[in-house]
Formats: C-alpha cells, structure tokens, sequence
C-alpha cells in the first residue's frame, strides 16, 4: 500500500511534521533523545526531558524543561522519566546516535515508560542512497542504519503499528501501540544484532529507497487517529481495543468517524431519555448553610425535589460524627434512621459501616473530596437503594452538592464493538433484536465508570457480546438475568464468576468463530476472533432467552 501522492517539492520537513503532530496529539509530556541545537524540542510546550551528552541549545526553551548532558543510554539506567515529567511519555523523538543497535535501545527503553497510545517517532528512517546509509559516516548528509530498526519492530512486534512517512529530507518513521510491559527486544537482542547488523556497504532494500510503502505526511496527519490517541490516558480505555481503534481510524477513517459519530449521538439520546424518564437533572444545588438545622433542611428539601418524599434510612459519610447534624434531621423527620460513617476510616471499613446499615434511601456524602467524587460515587452506588438517592459534593465546586436519583434502567443490551477484535459481524441486527425487546442498547465506554456503574446498577436484565465492557455485570446487584452472546471459543470465566457472585442467571449463546477451535496461532487468536450471530441456528434460543418472564 502506498500513500506517498505529493510531489517532492510539497513534502513536509521532519520539524513541519513534528509540528503538525504535537498540534493534533496534543500530548502532555514529550521526550526527545538527541537534543542538538534544541530545534525539535523546542516544537513542544509541555513538561519534557532532553537528553543528549553533546547539546548546546541555541532556541530559546520555554515552560517544564529538563535536559540531561549523557548518553541515552546512560540516562535511562539511573533515571525515570516519568518523575520530572509526572506521567508516562506521550511523545517520544529518536534522534541520537544514527547507528541501528543505538536507536533500537532507544525504543526499548522508551517504550517502558510509554502506555499503549503514545506515539515514537524515529528521524532519518528512509536514507535516499546506500553511502547515507553507512554505519560508517563518510557523508554530509548522514542516516545511518537506523532504517532497519523498523524492519526488527515488524518482525519482532508485530504487535506495533510502524508507519514510514515521506519526510524530506530523510523520513521519519512513526511507532504507535507501545506496551511497556514488552521484553520481547530485550530477550532476542543479541540474536537481532547477529541478523541486522552489517558491515558498510548497508543492502538497503530497494522498497526502502523508493519509499514504497511511506505515507504522505498529511495524509497520516488528517486522519483521526490522534485524537483516539489523545484519550488514550482515560484508564477504562484498554490496549487491545486501542490497537483495534488505531488500526480503524488509520485504514478505514470514514468508518471510524461514522461510528464515533453515531456512538456518541446514541450516548447523548439514551442520557436524555434516562434523564427525562427515570433521573431526575442531575443537580439540585443546595445552598450552604449557616447552622445544622440550616444544613438539614436543605438536604431534606433538595432530596424531596429529586423524588425520594419520605426517606426513611439514611447515611451521613463525612470526616468525623455530624451529631448536631443527625439530630436536627432526626427532628425534622421523626422515625428516620440516621447512619453516620466516619470517612477518615480505611476504605473497607467505610464499605462494612455501610453495608451493615441495610439498604438506604440515600447516601449523603459530605466530604470536600471532589477530585475523587466519581470514584466515590461507584462506591457508594450499591448500598443505595432503587429509586433512593446519592448525595454528592458539588461538581461544579461550589459548596453544595449534587443530589441523583439512582436510574433503574430495567434491560440494557450493549453493543458490539464492531472492530476485528471479538466483533460481531452482524451485531447492528442483534443489536435491533434488543431494542424491538425494550432494551436500552449502550456503549459502556461512552460513559465515565461511575455513571456506567450507575447505569448497570439496578437492571434485571442484561445482554451482550463478550468483549464489550459486560464486566459491568459486576455492578448488576440486584438479582438479574445475563445473556452473553460469544464466540464459541471465548472462554467465559470472569461473567461465570461474577454471576456467582451476584446471583445473576448467566445463559451464553455461542456463535460461529472466524477461528475455530484447535486453529489459530495461540489462545489470544481464539479468545478474541472475530464472529457471526447466526439467526438460523441461534435466532430462536435468543428469542426465547429474551422473552421468557424474568424470575420475580
Ligand atoms: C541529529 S542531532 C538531533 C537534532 C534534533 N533532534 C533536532 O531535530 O533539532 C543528533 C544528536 O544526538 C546526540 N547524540 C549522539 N549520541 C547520543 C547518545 N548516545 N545519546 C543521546 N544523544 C546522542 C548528538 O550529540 C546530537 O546532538
């Protein structure tokens, strides 16, 4: 495949394309080897680390910069740059020694503090002639063998994503779908050098001097792959359906673009209809109170608007006993139980203190915590009960807080994931046979994990393609219906698991597989093949799973 369609004089430079990449990425921390002059690094603006034992910058640098006059190699065995730049690398630029055993450590110890969606570009990866290509330099211009690292990443990893791109004057090559937990160069790095290192005259191949197989600079840069990338630091977002993504978003963008569009028009309606049916707006702002009696009136007042008229056990999570507190809502509403949790207890004691207090109307949560709110709110979920309310503290910062009605959506059906890895080829018409039941069919991941707790909460009855966030099982409580659609050589422990736990009826429906049983090149090919719903001979279990009476 070849994507190189501009004429050489409208190519980009590598610093044109380094440019365009930290505008579209927009990544939050940089790392550069091989500093020089400091004209690549200074393309960046966030926290970033240079390192080079020979630099002098002559570019002003601005912001968060930390540069390190030693060798790469030197500098990643005593040092972890994820401490000066407060996460893992985003963006990555190789370009220190141009000899190929140098670079292919570079990776290797860069990759070990990347995450799956940053993105490694090596410069001088595509030499136009075999002298600028020596180990040797004995020219102006000069790449080294550097370009046979990219050979050694698709061999080795086939796992990576390599793209040559059509850089003047040399190339550059873009590495994408790291995984820091990888030894794969390190265990075979003497048998690589034993293949790829070669006395001077280098035998470039032939589809590397005629850049064969390059992309056009801005044709890779307009597709929407970095964006994908950007939100690759979101904790629910997992590697292999990110590598499944990269690979959409690079080869089929109209798809990629249709689908992100469609998913995120079905996220907004299926949050307006539960808003507009079973949750209540989200906020019922309560406005800080002077006294005790003040504070508790206003609780009681923002929970009676959300739709809970006469709680009847509540529970006060707070740092430390609220006794003025729990009175003054003891005397406004005779009879109720006022729990009080100390949250500056360890967390599994916080959860006993709740769960022994029974089921609760609400759960007011009167910590100034905001930065874990979300978190907060996952825990507290299953000790409210249906149609009870969360109390949290303000969203927005202020000093009331949110009060939510817990959503009882009854039959959530999740979509397929519609990518090659554990796809449903016909999931959209599955996906039909859900909703013609009165399922809500959702994409998980379209939420934040509370709210998809939130969602999977009180449903009796769930339905779903495995390898489509169905996990959320987990948070189904109440006694609920599961039906898993799987290929037939997916290996259900986990939902078998959870539904022991939470006493869920698990039915699995098994498909025909793109890779059957006993084929296939390891487990990975098999748990994760591609597969087909097929109506003949699965339609009518599905039918009659679906629309048997749930148990009461
Ligand atoms: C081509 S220049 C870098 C240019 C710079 N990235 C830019 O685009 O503006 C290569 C640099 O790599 C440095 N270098 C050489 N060996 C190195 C090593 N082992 N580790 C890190 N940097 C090295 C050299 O000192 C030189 O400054």
């Amino acid at each position: 495949m070849s994507h190189s369609a501009a004429p050489t004089d409208e190519r980009l430079s590598r610093h044109e394309f380094l440019t365009l990449l930290h505008e579209r990425l927009r990544p939050r921390t940089y790392l550069e080897v091989g500093v020089s002059t400091g004209r690549s690094l200074a393309l960046s603006s966030v926290p970033r680390v240079g390192v080079d034992p020979a630099y002098r910058i002559e570019t002003e640098l601005e912001g968060d910069v930390t540069l390190a006059r030693t060798t790469s190699d030197e500098y990643f065995a005593t040092t972890d740059p994820k401490d000066r730049l407060g996460g893992p690398v985003e963006l990555a630029f190789i370009d220190g020694m141009h000899v190929f055993e140098y670079a292919l450590r570079d990776f290797v110890n860069v990759e070990k503090h990347c995450r799956w969606s940053s993105v490694v570009v090596f410069d001088d990866m595509l030499p136009r002639n075999v002298d600028e290509a020596a180990r040797d330099r004995h020219t102006l211009a000069w790449t080294g063998d550097v370009f046979w690292v990219a050979e050694v990443l698709r061999r080795y990893r086939p796992d990576l994503t390599v793209l040559p791109v059509d850089t003047v004057p040399t190339g550059v090559v873009v590495v994408l779908g790291a995984d820091p937990s990888s030894t794969v160069l390190q265990d075979h790095y003497q048998e690589i050098l034993d293949q790829y290192v070669h006395d001077d005259p280098q035998p470039v191949p032939d589809a590397i001097l005629r850049r064969q197989d390059a992309w056009d600079a801005r044709t890779l840069i307009r597709r929407p792959v970095w964006g994908l990338l950007h939100r690759g630091d979101r904790p629910w977002r997992r590697r292999e359906r990110g590598l499944a993504e990269i690979q959409e978003a690079l080869h089929q963008p109209d798809d990629y673009r249709r689908r992100r569009r469609a998913a995120r028009e079905k996220a907004q309606h299926v949050v307006r209809n539960v808003r507009a049916g079973r949750v209540r707006p989200g906020t019922t702002p309560v406005a800080p109170a002077e006294t005790p009696a003040d504070t508790a009136q206003s609780l009681l007042a923002a929970t009676t608007q959300a739709g809970l008229e006469a709680p009847r056990r509540i529970a006060l999570l707070a740092r430390g006993r609220r006794p003025a507190l729990a009175r003054e809502i003891r005397a406004l509403r005779p009879g109720i139980k006022v729990v009080q949790v100390d949250a500056r207890a360890r967390a599994a004691d916080v959860r006993l203190a709740l769960a022994s207090a029974g089921r609760l109307d609400a759960v007011v949560d009167l910590t100034p915590d905001r930065d874990g709110r979300a978190a907060r709110a996952r825990e507290l979920l299953p000790h409210v009960r249906k149609g009870g309310v969360l109390v949290l503290p303000d969203a927005a910062g202020g000093d009331g807080v949110d009060v939510r009605t817990i959503p009882t959506l009854a039959r959530v059906g999740v979509h397929g994931t519609h990518l090659w890895l554990r796809a449903c080829h016909n999931a959209a018409e599955v996906e039909s046979f859900f909703a013609e039941r009165g399922f809500e069919v959702l994409f998980p991941e379209d939420y934040p994990i509370a709210e998809q707790a939130q969602l999977f909460r009180f449903a009796r009855d769930v339905a779903g393609f495995g390898g489509s966030a169905m996990f959320n099982v987990a948070f189904a409580t109440e006694p609920a219906r599961v039906c898993l659609i799987s290929a037939e050589t997916y290996s259900p422990q986990n939902e078998a698991m959870i539904a022991a736990a939470n006493g869920h009826r698990l039915t699995m429906v098994w498909c025909h597989a793109d890779v059957p049983h006993g084929s296939g090149t390891g487990v990975d090919s098999r748990m994760h093949t591609p597969f087909t719903f097929d109506f003949d001979r699965e339609g009518a279990f599905l039918k009659r799973v679906l629309d048997e009476p749930l148990p009461a």
